[in-house]
Formats: structure tokens, sequence, C-alpha cells
């Protein structure tokens, strides 16, 4: 079974492909950019460059490689600047998203959309699958739009959503709440951390296997994968402290008015995972097994 990635280079593509490589799967890996997976090609692994907003060249993709199933990871993803640049951002995710379910319905049979907690607007978490759409920022607005797109497949299609992931990237991309407190802290930096926000944070390798469970059942709708517990970004800072035994004098509990971001943030997030322990047989680890993973699996 050959599985298409799109943003294949990103924290969860990079491990995706990992477990899907583990499980002796087929992996198409394609992201924007030149390949960053730490990967040998071989008969079970090949990357191709692919910007989705790409048309043609997305068309040729599809048509040249007819994946059993793709999973749509790729996005703008970096809030502030979805905010800032509100036509990129509805390009990459909105129009990127229409035009590569229209090629999944040609040449594909299943495909999973990774949608984000940020659909949201904060105010009644945790979160259920069901629960109504709110977005608060622009990037939620565009992941919102885009879930609204799976909708209408024809194909077998599933949405998943995730929240706060951390976890080592394999190779080089940019950074998680985790590593940033870990780097800092290493390098004696302050750093200002709120406690306003309430997030279930989800380990990479966990959303990857919850991921690769639902690719082998061909589930269907929409799944809530993430950590079970809720903490807030300066609960997480203070035990990323204490489990690398680094200066926890460094961190400082504020409030998210204490920065000027260009987009707001829900305040309480996080998932109720009933449906995915339930029907996934879905079992996340707890922040500080996370935590305990990536000290063995090192800084990339
Ligand atoms: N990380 C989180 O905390 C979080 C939380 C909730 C939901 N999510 C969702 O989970 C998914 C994966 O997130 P992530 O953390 O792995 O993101 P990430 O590290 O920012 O990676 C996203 C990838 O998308 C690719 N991309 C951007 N524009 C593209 C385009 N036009 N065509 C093709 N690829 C493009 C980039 O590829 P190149 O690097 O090759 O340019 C990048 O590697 C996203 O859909 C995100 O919305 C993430």
């Amino acid at each position: 079974m050959k599985i298409l990635i799109t943003g294949a280079n990103g924290l969860l593509g990079q491990h995706l492909v990992q477990e899907l490589l583990h499980q002796q799967f087929t992996v198409l890996a394609t992201s924007k950019g030149p390949n960053r997976l730490p990967f040998e090609p071989s008969e079970q692994f090949r990357y191709r460059s692919l910007d989705i907003t790409d048309e043609l060249n997305l068309e040729k993709v599809m048509e040249e490689e007819r994946p059993d199933v793709i999973v749509h990871a790729a996005s703008m993803t970096q809030v502030d600047e979805c905010e800032k640049n509100t036509e990129l951002c509805e390009k990459v995710n909105v129009y990127g998203t229409t035009q590569l379910l229209v090629d999944a319905e040609a040449f594909s049979k299943y495909i999973i959309y990774v949608s984000t907690d940020f659909v949201f607007d904060g105010l009644n978490g945790l979160y259920r699958e069901d629960d109504d759409l709110r977005p608060v920022n622009f990037y939620g607005f565009t992941k919102m739009q885009a879930e609204a797109i799976m909708h209408t497949s024809e194909i077998p299609w599933a949405i998943v959503r995730t929240c706060l992931v951390y976890g080592n990237p394999l190779q080089g991309t940019r950074s998680n709440i985790v590593n940033w407190v870990r780097e800092s802290l290493q390098e004696g930096e302050s750093i200002k951390v709120v406690s306003d926000q309430m997030r279930t944070p989800t380990y990479v390798g966990d959303l990857a296997k919850g991921l690769v469970e639902m690719i082998k059942r061909r589930s269907t709708g929409i799944y809530h994968l993430s950590g079970k517990e809720q903490l807030t970004p300066y609960q997480m800072a203070l035990k990323t402290a204490d489990h690398f035994s680094l200066d926890k004098s460094l961190i400082t509990e504020v409030t998210a008015d204490t920065f000027t971001q260009p987009a707001k943030r829900p305040p309480r997030t996080g998932f109720d995972i009933s449906k995915a322990e339930k029907d996934l047989d879905y079992k996340p680890m707890t922040f500080e097994e996370g935590l305990q993973q990536m000290g063995e699996t090192g800084i990339a």
C-alpha cells in the first residue's frame, strides 16, 4: 500500500514517515522544500518536492503516483504569519487543500486531513469531535474551511484534529514548546510563559501512531488525537525544566496580554479523546513520558 504524505518535512510529517516505514508501508514523502528526511531512497521510500498550490504539478504527481492513501499534513502553520499574510495562508491552507482533494478523488482511495484545536474558540475546552467550530484567528478560520472541503469528498475521508504537538524533529524543523524551553534554559536565557491558556499537549510519536492506526482501519469521520493531560504552557515549561534538571527560576509566569501578538489564541482548548481511545485503542503518553522519550532520542 502506497501512502503519500504532504508536509513530510514538518515535525509531524517526519515522524509519520518514520512510523510508516517502521510498519513496512511504502511511503511517498512530499513537501514544498528540498528533502529534510533522514532516510535513504529505496523501494519503500521516495521523496518528491511538491507545492500543493502548484495545481499543474500537483495533478501530474498524483496521476503518476496514484497513492492508495493520502495524509494531508502540509499547512501554513505559523499562526501570526497567517494573520499578517492572509492571502498566502488562504492559498496554502484552503486552495491547496481543495486542489489536493480534486486530485485525490481522481487518483486515490482515502484521504486524512490534519487539522487543529484552533478551529475552536477556547471558551469551553475540553472539546469533543462534534462541538461547534468558532475560530478566533485567521489560521483557525482557514483550517475550518479546509475541514468543510473534506466533508464534500467523494472518496472516504477523515479529519484528525491535534493540539500543541511536541517532540524532537528528526532533522532541522521548527522548534516546539519543549525544545524552546529546554534550549533557552540550557543557554541561561530567561523566558516568559503564559499560564492563562490550557492545552492537551500531544507527543508527536503518539499522533503518528494514531494516524497509522486510522490508515490500517480506514477510519472515517472526525477524530481528536492529542495527549490526555490538560496543562498550561507555564506548567509544561516547569515540568520540562524539572525533567531536564534545568534552572526553573529563569521561567516567569505571565498572562497572554503580556505579548502583543498579531493573532489571538483560544484560551482553553484541549481534547476529549474518548472516541479515539474507544475506536482506535489510542493510548497517548503522559507529558512526563513524552519528555522521557525526547531525552532518550536527543535533539537533532
Ligand atoms: N504543531 C502543532 O502544534 C500543531 C497543532 C495542531 C495542528 N497541527 C497541524 O498538524 C499539521 C502538521 O503540523 P507540523 O507541526 O508538522 O507543521 P510544520 O512543522 O510547520 O510543517 C508543515 C509543513 O508544511 C509544508 N508546507 C507549507 N506550505 C506548503 C505548500 N504550499 N506545499 C507543500 N507543503 C507545504 C512545509 O514544507 P517545507 O518545510 O518543505 O517547506 C512544512 O514542512 C498541520 O496541518 C498543522 O496545521 C499542528
